[in-house]
């Protein structure tokens, strides 16, 4: 009964220190709240960017945002849920090619610059995007 405790405890404690450990870098980001401030600020940016600006031509860019904030907090490991739809759906024919997903990263860097993430914490954001460049290119 006594080792049952102790196991248990371990297991607690492992899954707070766990925890923790996944959450920081969703703090690095300032949680919900910073993050839902860079999406503003980078759609600022890709809105007035003239790489990207025309792909959001009668965008529905309010629910981009929403579902963009929920999508990056799971990738950071936050306690959200993505309710959006599948990204290969959502981006086929538009014509994304690399410039413009280069473009679109760019501003968001711009905004992550200005909210003040640190380097090594936007990188490591910049590497799990950088993969997603397959489901969002319909050209070469
Ligand atoms: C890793 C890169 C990208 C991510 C994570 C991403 C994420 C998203 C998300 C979450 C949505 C909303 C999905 C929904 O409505 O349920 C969306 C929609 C959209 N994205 Fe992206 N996106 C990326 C790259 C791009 C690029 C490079 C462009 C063009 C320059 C782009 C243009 C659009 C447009 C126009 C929509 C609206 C589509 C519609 O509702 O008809 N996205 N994206």
């Amino acid at each position: 009964m006594i080792k049952m405790r102790h196991a248990a405890l371990l297991v607690l404690a492992l899954a707070s220190a766990h925890a923790r450990a996944d959450d920081a870098l969703y703090k690095q980001f300032g949680e919900k709240e910073g993050l839902t401030k860079i999406v503003d600020d980078m759609y600022d940016n890709v809105l007035s960017d003239p790489r990207t600006a025309p792909y959001f031509d009668n965008a529905p860019v309010r629910r981009i945002k929403q579902k963009l904030v929920e999508q990056l907090c799971v990738l950071l490991d936050g306690p959200c849920v993505y309710t959006g739809r599948d990204m290969k759906r959502t981006h086929a024919g538009q014509n994304i090619d690399r410039a413009a997903f280069n473009a679109l990263v760019e501003d968001l860097q711009s905004a992550m610059d200005k909210n003040g993430v640190p380097f090594h914490a936007q990188n490591k954001l910049l590497a799990k995007l950088a993969p997603m460049y397959r489901e969002v290119q319909d050209r070469e």
